[in-house]
């Protein structure tokens, strides 16, 4: 098992010359894609709003020869997402590919209980935060007129519902139209933007005893691990998936297909 993981995790894309922008990085899903992109010889810097990012940059940075750096950043303010897409054309001359993987799950609240409170923390995070990403993205890529590639982290709860968190279910939803319409305004000039929706995966966001209720609500019977994410996303990234623009991809053990 261990082997197989290996040669899968060894799959190559081909990212050379390009320099993406993971928010999020610090853990989880951003943090192995991170990984993937440097191995995968891109220079990668990481925003996130832990402090914990500088470490894994730190790590990732001595780990492969591609350079890996970190800003602190809070996606829900316009000026850290216009700084950490600065600090990756100052340190590296282009952006070309963002990762908007920054997201909370917020409180279990169905409709009836939701407070305002709730509701407008995360829909800052996960809605309005990849808005602001992305739109700061494209821009630089404008600028350049080389094109670029976005991959929003939506959810498989952005496909169909979970009814116990109505902000989460509203706001990966509203990612997935998002990502069409950004994905199809400028695509003619070369500017892909597609989102991933995972089914449950073994991350630091999941509560462990949630990870366990949903093994067995997967076809497969089990839940996701960040690589097989990570992977996915790097490949929308590369020039292999120069025709798939604004689009919705399940990447979770069938669970949205029964
Ligand atoms: N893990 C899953 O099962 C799963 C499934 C579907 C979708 N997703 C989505 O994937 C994305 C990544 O999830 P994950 O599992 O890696 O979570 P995670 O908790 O491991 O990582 C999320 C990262 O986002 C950062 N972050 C949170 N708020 C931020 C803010 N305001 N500004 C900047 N950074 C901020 C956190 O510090 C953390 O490093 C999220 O959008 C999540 O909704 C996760």
């Amino acid at each position: 098992m261990e082997r197989e993981v290996e040669k899968l995790q060894a799959a190559y894309f081909d990212l050379r010359g390009k320099t993406a922008l993971i928010t999020g990085g610090a853990s989880g899903l951003g943090k192995a894609t991170a990984d993937r992109m440097l191995r995968s010889n891109a220079n990668v810097v990481i925003a996130d709003f832990s402090d914990a990012g500088q470490k894994v940059a730190d790590e990732l940075d001595s780990k492969y020869s591609m350079s890996c750096k970190f800003i602190k950043t809070n996606v829900t303010k316009e000026e850290d997402i216009a700084a950490a897409v600065k600090l990756a054309v100052d340190s590296f001359g282009s952006l070309d590919i963002l990762v908007a993987s920054a997201g909370i799950g917020g409180d279990n609240n169905a409709i009836a209980d939701e407070t305002l409170a709730n509701w407008e923390k995360v829909n800052a995070v996960d809605y309005t935060g990849v808005m602001l990403a992305d739109k700061h993205a494209i821009n630089q890529f404008l600028k350049q007129g080389t094109g670029g590639a976005i991959v929003n982290l939506a959810s498989m709860f952005g496909l169909v519902a979970v009814p116990s968190n109505i902000a989460y279910s509203a706001a990966k939803g509203g990612v997935v139209n998002l990502t069409k319409a950004a994905g199809t305004a400028y695509a003619d000039k070369g500017i892909r933007v597609n989102c991933v929706c995972p089914g449950v995966i073994n991350t630091p966001l999941v509560p462990e005893e949630a990870k366990q209720a949903y093994r067995d609500l997967h076809p497969m019977h089990r839940i996701g691990e960040d690589f097989e994410i990570a992977s996915i996303i790097t490949f929308l990234c590369c020039e292999n998936a120069r025709f798939i623009t604004g689009a919705a991809i399940p990447v979770d053990g069938g669970y949205t297909s029964v």
